[in-house]
């Protein structure tokens, strides 16, 4: 990437389709330690972003090393104030590279104080823990789905299994009588940054067994002698500070379930409350109080003596990275100013699937004020491969660097070759976690 900044930008004043007010300050929410404002330029753990993405060429990922053992200990932290007994597990699919998995593993080493587990979807990913230093017995693998030829390679170690169906009760009790298993429960009620990420409600979803085939759950159990020690739930994925009440309604029901296994004599000693805590995209929205949510799981679980699990994935890794793409494209249609990115949905899929509008900045002015109010689009040959709209922004060039933050978690894992675009490369920056 060799574009030198062009004379293209637009003028502040021009009418604006959206109703959104400008010129607004920048949003300054997202500056911390290792991501911050040096000499008026975006820097990631002492390194300058510009200089980096126009050295290695858009799109780039760049990951802070030291975000993902800070975000752990806090909610290690916050756990061992309110008092949880507590187990957490990395969702290995929101951050697989090795790299990334070597700090998670420095954490400490099987059973050490402060190291974590992992959690696996896929027969692939329990392979990747094993090869990558994870012994079984600090493997979870909580799959939807799950076929014959998943359970050749699962039931091959011992690792937890947790099962969300009543066939899969069904079809691990025919090919491992009198194993140990967890039961993913469907609590009803559920949390997520939009609807799309809401793993339970009203509607049924694909996930868990549901309150009323619980008996059956339990009879399928006694039929093949499983012993059943951990149950399993997943309210959802990214839901911030006000949907905590979401979270502690779906914890209140997965109770229930409990309730109803320890009736029937299984010996309980796990709950796993699964992932879900999300981070904030944008100015305004309300963080999750990491103190606020080991006391939700702390009063519900606490009468029944149990190990709470917990199974993170975006708020290990969603503030650890930042995507970076160059602006090819500042154009004015129909009274819409799109600003063109060099990336596209295929890297960064956050708004395409999820609706997860990230925070922009431009990354040699991060601080200028944001005049105009623009749709950022990608390079990908669909209308719909855009990652923000009546976006405020600050006046912008063709060949300026911008960084799409909160970039961390799950999307260079799900990067494709869609349209035969690049997925993009990846710089891993270090630096000394605090304290
Ligand atoms: C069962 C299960 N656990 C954990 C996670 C991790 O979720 P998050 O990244 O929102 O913490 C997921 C995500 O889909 C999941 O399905």
């Amino acid at each position: 990437m060799t574009v030198e900044p062009s004379a293209v930008t637009v003028a502040a004043s021009a009418p604006e389709r959206s109703g959104a007010p400008v010129p607004l300050p920048a949003p300054t929410w997202w500056r911390r330690p290792g991501l911050d404002v040096v000499d008026g330029r975006l820097s990631l753990n002492g390194a300058d972003l510009e200089a980096l993405a126009r050295d290695r060429g858009t799109p780039l990922f760049a990951y802070d090393m030291a975000r993902p053992v800070e975000n752990v200990r806090a909610l290690q932290g916050a756990l061992e104030r309110a008092g949880v007994p507590h187990l957490v597990r990395f969702a290995l699919k929101a951050g697989p590279d090795p790299r990334i998995l070597a700090v998670l593993r420095g954490l400490g080493g099987p059973g050490e104080p402060g190291s974590i587990g992992i959690d696996a979807c896929s027969p692939g990913e329990v392979l990747h823990a094993l090869a990558n230093g994870w012994r079984p017995d600090e493997i979870s693998h909580t799959g939807t789905n799950v076929s014959e030829r998943d359970l050749d390679v699962l039931l091959a170690h011992p690792i937890y299994l947790n099962l969300d169906a009543v066939s899969q009760l069904e079809r691990v009790g025919r090919r491992a009588p009198g194993r140990t298993v967890g039961i993913r429960v469907n609590p009803g009620a559920g949390a997520g940054y939009t609807e799309h990420l809401a793993y339970a409600g009203d509607r049924p979803t694909k996930f868990g067994v549901t309150e009323d085939r619980l008996d059956d759950a339990i009879a399928a159990c006694r039929r093949h002698g499983l012993v059943v020690d951990t149950l399993h739930f997943h309210a959802g994925s990214g839901w911030l500070g006000d949907q905590l009440d979401g979270f502690e309604t779906a914890l209140a029901r997965a109770t229930r379930s409990l309730d109803r296994l320890l009736a029937a004599g299984f010996p309980i000693r796990e709950v796993n409350v699964g992932g879900g805590v999300g981070r904030v995209a944008r100015d305004g929205e309300l963080p999750v109080d990491l103190d606020a949510y080991a006391q939700v799981v702390a009063r519900h679980l606490r009468p029944y003596r149990v190990t709470a699990a917990f199974e993170p994935g975006d708020l290990v890794m969603k503030d650890a990275g930042v995507l970076l793409g160059e602006v090819v494209t500042v154009e004015r249609r129909g009274g819409t100013t799109f600003v063109g990115l060099d990336i596209g949905w295929n890297v960064n899929c956050a708004y395409f699937i999820y609706r997860y509008a990230q925070e922009i900045v431009p990354v040699h002015h991060p601080l200028r004020e944001r005049t105009q109010v623009v749709t950022v689009a990608g390079h990908i040959n669909e209308a719909g491969d855009v990652f923000a709209e009546d976006y405020p922004f600050p006046a912008v060039a063709e060949g300026e660097v911008v960084a799409i933050l909160n970039a961390g978690g799950y999307l260079q894992a799900m990067s494709m070759t869609h349209c035969l675009r690049p997925t993009g490369g990846a710089v891993y920056l270090e630096r000394q976690p605090l304290p």
